[in-house]
């Protein structure tokens, strides 16, 4: 069995979507929901609707994706009119909330808190990609700031995407903040902010925004995801749920992130290359790679990664 559990709400398969590709419209989350999903996870929200950045603002190579979407979305209050409907499909469905500042982030998760249907909240630490605002998840204590102005009001679950961080006292400083919250669950990572693509033939970068700057997801950023997923997963107690995402595309890779500590993982890049299809897929390879290794569940190799 795939089933897992992430705040408090059981999973029938522990892969769903990462927040960001094919969640942004109702039609994209019915696809999501008639799929293997174990979850429905939305776009994340800001206040009012966006359009996002100019075109072209996600592109795909043959190892990963760089985007700049500018948060293009309907506005949260169309994804709390969709809890409804995310319930016909009988598996959780989880809000991502990122607000253009603290007190847009305070009013969403107020209105959406306590509301029937939503299952929990992402809290999105980390869009790189909104002209002008820095990252809260790359400042400690701001990081702080916001969720003690957060969890004032929070009823529903409440959980964090966070950035990559790659220098090991920044993992330390992050789960010192994490530590004095009641927080559901983490979702490590977000995508590796302001990388570049290059297409040598027209000696130009590849999306229009931000110079072509964008995040980075896919193949590359996996041994960054696996290792922040360990990293919290040691840090934190063991009642957070670690929810991976970061350069998963086969059972192998899902496989990985379990070994490190995830709970549940979510994909990004190999979603929007593959479409929904690709939850029944990668959950076919993780129960082959299960069954040949004699795990009948998540749990029985969850964190469980040797050292040498
Ligand atoms: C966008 C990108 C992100 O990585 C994120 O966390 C939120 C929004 C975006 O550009 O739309």
């Amino acid at each position: 069995s795939l089933a897992t559990v992430v705040a408090g709400c059981p999973l029938s398969s522990c892969l769903y979507n990462a927040s960001g590709p094919l969640c942004t419209t109702a039609a994209e989350l019915d696809a999501v929901g008639s799929s293997e999903a174990g979850a429905i996870l939305s776009k994340s929200a800001t206040l009012e609707k966006r359009q996002g950045n100019p075109s072209p603002r996600y592109f795909e190579t043959t190892w990963g994706s760089i985007n700049s979407m500018g948060l293009p979305n309907e506005g949260y209050r169309y994804y709390l009119d969709y809890a409804k409907r995310a319930a016909t499909f009988n598996k959780p469905y989880f809000i991502s909330v990122s607000g253009l500042g603290f007190e847009d982030n305070v009013a969403i998760i107020r209105a959406l808190s306590g509301q029937e249907h939503v299952s929990a909240i992402e809290l999105n630490l980390s869009c790189p990609n909104v002209p002008g605002k820095p990252q809260t998840g790359y400042d400690f204590e701001q990081s702080r700031v916001l969720l003690e102005m957060i969890f004032e009001h929070v009823t529903t679950p409440l959980g964090v995407k966070l950035p990559p961080y790659f220098d090991l006292p920044h993992f330390e400083m992050m789960a010192a903040v994490l530590r004095d919250f009641p927080i559901a669950f983490v979702t490590c990572i977000n995508s590796i902010g302001n990388g570049l693509v290059i297409d040598t033939d027209q000696e130009s970068v590849v999306i229009k925004p931000k110079s072509g700057f964008g995040g980075i997801g896919g193949d590359f950023i996996k041994p960054t995801a696996l290792a922040n997923v360990r990293k919290f997963y040691t840090l934190l107690d063991k009642d957070v749920a670690i929810i991976g995402c970061g350069g998963i595309k086969s059972g192998m890779d899902v496989f990985e992130h379990i070994l490190c500590g995830a709970s549940a993982v979510q994909v990004g890049t190999q979603l929007m290359r593959e479409g929904v299809g690709c939850f029944a897929r990668i959950a076919a390879e993780l129960r082959e790679i299960m069954g040949g290794k004699g795990y009948r569940d998540i749990d029985s190799f969850k964190g469980k990664l040797k050292t040498l």
